[in-house]
């Protein structure tokens, strides 16, 4: 039996926290334990009751005085995109057209996909997310290579071709058949194969014409246990311009809705300028809106409204993401310090404990993946992230004054990065120490 018995101060959600007084909102123990047996935690709770259930076989790691949390989650992000992060001076239509297309077509080839699938999931892990919805490009070797990587790993991760047959470079368009095609082909070569799940994903309504729009409805409609992922009114230039080719709609949403994209494994990437109409189309629907504040703040494309998303009568549900490489870093700590600032700028504020239920227990359930993931509840898989705030001198500094776990965490989001992720496991597999290069 392969059992490792982890301490530390562990930390995980049970719902949204109201407030900073919110406790019942989290499980926080100060010696905590986790019993790991086959890539699932068996036991969780202070160390102490946890200890009783290990026997001698067991391998006790002390990651004392470091906390335990869920691993990260990353709702969306694009792989191919790692080798054009921090491209200069455009908005997003000049950003892809100029960056982000060229860069795709290289995915063509297989050994190029399958070695930026390697070191992007040596990134993402190496900043403590165990789990991302990725974008593929538009070549199936693409996410071929992603899932053979992510399948190596044992990590549980949602992935997809994009499907794009216009208005970019030959490199990177498909046909609707082909698309098609290709997708239902990777469904069933990966979607349930270990951990492995298949978004399918048509990039958004200005890279797909109608018929390709139609093929991803009948796609959602024969594998409705699927995850659609796509982007949607993230841009004024991107907006005008989907209503330009699709004149008969209602707004952006109704593109979406009209071929049926729209529902509870839905995830809409960026959902920055929607009206009131296509908030309640999304939460009629049970769709979800994606958070992407790096991305939104690089790209100059606006301020995600995410409190009045979740007080609003008819709330959205929402996931928080990195949107590499118009996202400007791979850590969700990053992330939500940008996102902490982006809330402010709507004049809200989102506390630490509400920040890291969304990166972990909020971001699983917003991917109906929480009775696998986000939590450190027994019987879930053991994806866990060991945080440490004092990474950094500063760090170090400021905790001398830090008194609270509220203030612990803020700390961690404000300041960390890849620096205060000490270690990752990934089905109870030690994972940092794995990384390749090159
Ligand atoms: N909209 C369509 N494709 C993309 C992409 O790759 N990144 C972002 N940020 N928005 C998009
Ligand atoms: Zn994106």
């Amino acid at each position: 039996m392969n059992s490792t018995l982890l301490r530390g101060r562990t930390l995980s959600f049970v719902r949204w926290p109201q407030t900073l007084e919110d406790h019942s909102a989290w499980r926080y123990e100060e010696d905590g334990g986790l019993l790991i047996r086959d890539g699932r935690i068996v036991a969780a709770g202070t160390y102490a009751d946890v200890e009783k259930q290990a026997d001698e076989t067991v391998k006790r790691i002390d990651h004392r005085p470091h906390l335990l949390l869920p691993g990260f989650i990353d709702a969306h992000a694009h792989f191919p995109q790692m080798q054009i992060i921090a491209s200069y001076g455009a908005e997003l239509l000049d950003w892809l057209n100029t960056y982000t297309f060229p860069e795709e077509t290289k995915f063509a080839n297989a050994q190029h996909g399958r070695r930026i699938a390697r070191l992007f999931l040596d990134e993402m892990v190496r900043h403590g997310t165990t789990t991302v919805a990725a974008y593929c490009s538009v070549h199936k070797a693409s996410a071929e290579a992603f899932f053979a990587e992510s399948h190596d790993r044992n990590m549980l991760n949602i992935a997809g071709k994009v499907m794009m047959d216009r208005n970019a470079p030959d490199g990177v368009l498909d046909t609707p058949q082909s698309g098609y095609d290709d997708t239902k082909a990777l469904i069933k070569e990966w979607h349930g194969k270990g951990r492995q799940h298949y978004a399918i994903t048509p990039r958004f309504a200005i890279t797909s014409s109608p018929e390709q729009m139609e093929m991803a409805g009948v796609l959602c409609r024969e594998h409705p246990g699927l995850h659609m992922q796509t982007h949607l009114s993230e841009n004024h230039a991107e907006i005008a311009f989907t209503q330009e080719l699709y004149p008969w709609a209602r707004d952006y949403t109704d593109v979406y809705e009209h071929y049926g994209l729209l529902g509870k494994k839905s995830l809409f990437g960026h959902c920055i300028h929607l009206s009131e109409r296509e908030a309640d189309a999304l939460s009629d629907s049970g769709s979800v809106a994606v958070f992407c504040p790096t991305s939104n703040l690089f790209l100059g494309s606006g301020l995600f409204d995410y409190q009045r998303f979740r007080r609003r009568d008819k709330p959205i549900r929402i996931a928080a993401a990195t949107d590499v490489g118009g996202g400007t870093n791979y850590s969700m700590l990053r992330t939500m310090d940008e996102g902490y600032k982006v809330i402010a700028l709507n004049g809200e504020k989102l506390n630490p404990f509400q920040s890291f239920w969304q990166t972990t227990r909020g971001n699983a359930e917003a991917l109906s993946v929480v009775e696998k993931i986000g939590t450190l509840d027994a019987g879930t898989d053991a994806d866990i992230v060991v945080l440490d705030a004092r990474a950094t001198p500063g760090m170090r500094l400021r905790m001398e004054t830090v008194e609270t776990l509220a203030q612990e965490l803020f700390l961690l989001q404000t300041l960390g990065d890849d620096r205060s992720v000490r270690e990752v496991y990934v089905a109870g597999r030690p994972a940092k120490a794995d990384m390749s290069a090159g």
